[in-house]
């Protein structure tokens, strides 16, 4: 790394991926160039100036590897390559530099559990059982009644295991039939996948983010998993009627980790080697590795799927700080391109008092695309529904296309994201919410993201400083960031009508998430109006 934007952002008092901040993007419906409908690379590169005048640190660039699609690029057929929809290698190459001149770094997704069923290595794995490649999956034979080897379910509905006749024997998928698992016990595979992180990291990828991490190594006899007491037939995702206790989260799994992490650590650059573990938090943890052989940091999904309310933030914020093994560096996510957006889980308002949390609180943030704008769950017809989640399972709000839809650049035609009918609908609000009108709107969300976003960058106690719990009754959760000297309130209202919380001392009120106060002084009960959260400089 060579760039002069990008050296000035090193070196500091920590690396980037401690300081900074992490935006998201769908490649596919973030930005088209060639009036196809489907998002692209070049699109991304011309989004960038977006990106570097909101003030983001990173992105990280779901999949854009070649792929039939069946899981939207989450089914590889060329590791080491650009899918023709979203352009070439140079494309990337074209990223990897416009980004780095604006001081941005680019993390690229890296899928190592499985591939396509097409991938050139599953097709030479299926020609036979004494195959060359046979062995680089995972192929078991039928139970004695023919049925599959074991109980296992895939995330997306369905037995884990598929019927292969002309073998006759079944392979292991955790996801769709179509993304068969690879065989990570054969160090063949290891090799092979080592390469593959090589060749981006090569190519200028400041890190990756390793999708289904903690799937890759599975109970080495195939213990049948057992039923999970809490599932609830009907209600709940049949995902979940299975505890996964021999399926992932195995022990060999850190081996794997330290690995990837070993390879990543000899380059030069600060490259950040960040895991996808849907788990408890104490599970999480191990993920960190021993003696900083794991991840730099797992994700941290709570923010997702707790409830919307002061006291149970608190209460988790608090232990997962309490959880965070010595030096380890937390992280948070409001959303992603698997869950739902923030803005239709706690509506619009709250969005913004969510904003300043995940803006706010001690850990690397990463924002969603669209997020900044305060993009909503779109409707996608019948006819248009695309995720093979949805169709495989369709009606339980377990589909994704939702939260999949085209950014929302402007009231041009198509949100000024394509010439052509996007490859999703837009979301019904696109023509007031975008870009284009946040931007001229000096209260706007986007206004809020990047006035959140200028401030952590100018204040070290906000992109690094300790955090603690301040008491607070009701609907507010407050703490402090603390920074040698420097000491910030952050102080959330997550009910509809007024609050307050008593400080101690006296401060200068920095920031609102109406954007229509600062620079006033606090001290004694610091008022706050229905969905405000303020940042408070405290003096003395
Ligand atoms: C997690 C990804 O985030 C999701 O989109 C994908 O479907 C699965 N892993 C399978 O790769
Ligand atoms: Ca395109």
């Amino acid at each position: 790394m060579t760039d002069a934007a990008i050296e000035s952002t090193g070196g500091g008092e920590a690396p980037w991926w401690r300081r900074g901040v992490i935006y998201q993007i769908y490649p596919r419906s973030f930005q088209d160039t060639n009036g196809d409908g489907i998002g692209d690379l070049p699109g991304i590169v011309r989004r960038l100036d977006h990106l570097a005048w909101l003030g983001v640190d990173a992105v990280w660039i779901s999949p854009f590897y070649p792929s039939p699609m069946a899981d939207f690029g989450y089914d590889v057929t060329d590791h080491c390559a650009v899918d023709r929809a979203y352009g070439g290698i140079v494309d990337f190459d074209d990223i990897v530099r416009e980004a780095h001149a604006r001081g941005i770094r680019v993390i690229v997704d890296y899928i190592p559990n499985h591939t396509s069923h097409r991938h050139p290595w599953f097709l030479a794995s299926r020609l036979s059982r004494e195959a060359e490649r046979r062995d680089w999956y995972v192929w078991r034979d039928p139970a004695p009644d023919g049925g599959p080897p074991n109980n296992w379910v895939s995330a997306f509905g369905g037995s884990a295991w598929t019927w292969d006749a002309h073998t006759r024997q079944y392979y292991l998928h955790t996801f769709l039939r179509e993304q068969p698992d690879l065989n990570w016990r054969n160090p063949e595979v290891v090799d092979a996948m080592v390469q593959v992180l090589r060749f981006w990291l090569n190519r200028g990828a400041d890190g990756v983010r390793v999708d289904a991490v903690q799937a890759v190594i599975k109970d080495e006899a195939m213990r049948d998993n057992p039923p999970n007491p809490a599932y609830v037939e009907g209600r709940d995702d049949p995902y979940e009627r299975l505890l996964r206790e021999h399926s992932t989260d195995q022990p060999g799994v850190h081996e794997v980790i330290a690995r990837m992490r070993e390879v990543v650590d000899g380059y030069p650059g600060e490259r950040v080697l960040i895991g996808e573990i849907y788990n408890e938090v104490e599970r999480v943890m191990a993920y960190y590795g021993q003696d900083g052989r794991g991840v730099h940091f797992p994700y941290n999904f709570q923010l997702i799927k707790l409830p919307w309310n002061a006291r149970a933030l608190e209460a988790a914020v608090t232990r997962y700080e309490s959880l965070l093994p010595e030096g380890a560096w937390p992280n948070w996510v409001l959303g992603n391109h698997d869950r739902m957006r923030v803005a239709s889980r706690v509506g619009p308002a709250q969005a913004r008092v969510a904003a300043m949390l995940l803006l706010t609180l001690r850990g690397t943030p990463t924002v969603y695309y669209g997020d900044e704008i305060g993009m909503r769950n779109a409707v996608i017809p019948p006819d248009r529904v695309r995720d093979p989640w949805e169709l495989n399972l369709p009606g339980r709000g377990l589909g994704r296309d939702p939260v999949r839809t085209p950014m929302q650049w402007s009231a041009e035609p198509n949100a000024g994201f394509s010439e052509a009918e996007p490859w999703l609908p837009l979301a019904e609000d696109w023509e007031r919410v975008n870009v284009a009108a946040q931007a001229d709107e000096p209260r706007s969300m986007l206004a809020l993201h990047r006035a959140l976003l200028a401030l952590r960058r100018a204040e070290p106690a906000l992109a690094l400083g300790d955090w603690a719990p301040v008491p607070a009754a009701g609907d507010v959760f407050a703490y402090t960031r603390t920074h040698g000297q420097d000491r910030l309130l952050v102080a959330l209202n997550l009910g509809a009508t007024p609050a307050s919380v008593e400080i101690v001392g006296t401060g200068r009120l920095l920031l609102s998430t109406a954007l229509d106060r600062a620079d006033e002084d606090v001290q004694g009960r610091l008022e706050l109006r229905g969905g405000e959260g303020v940042v408070v400089r405290m003096e003395g």
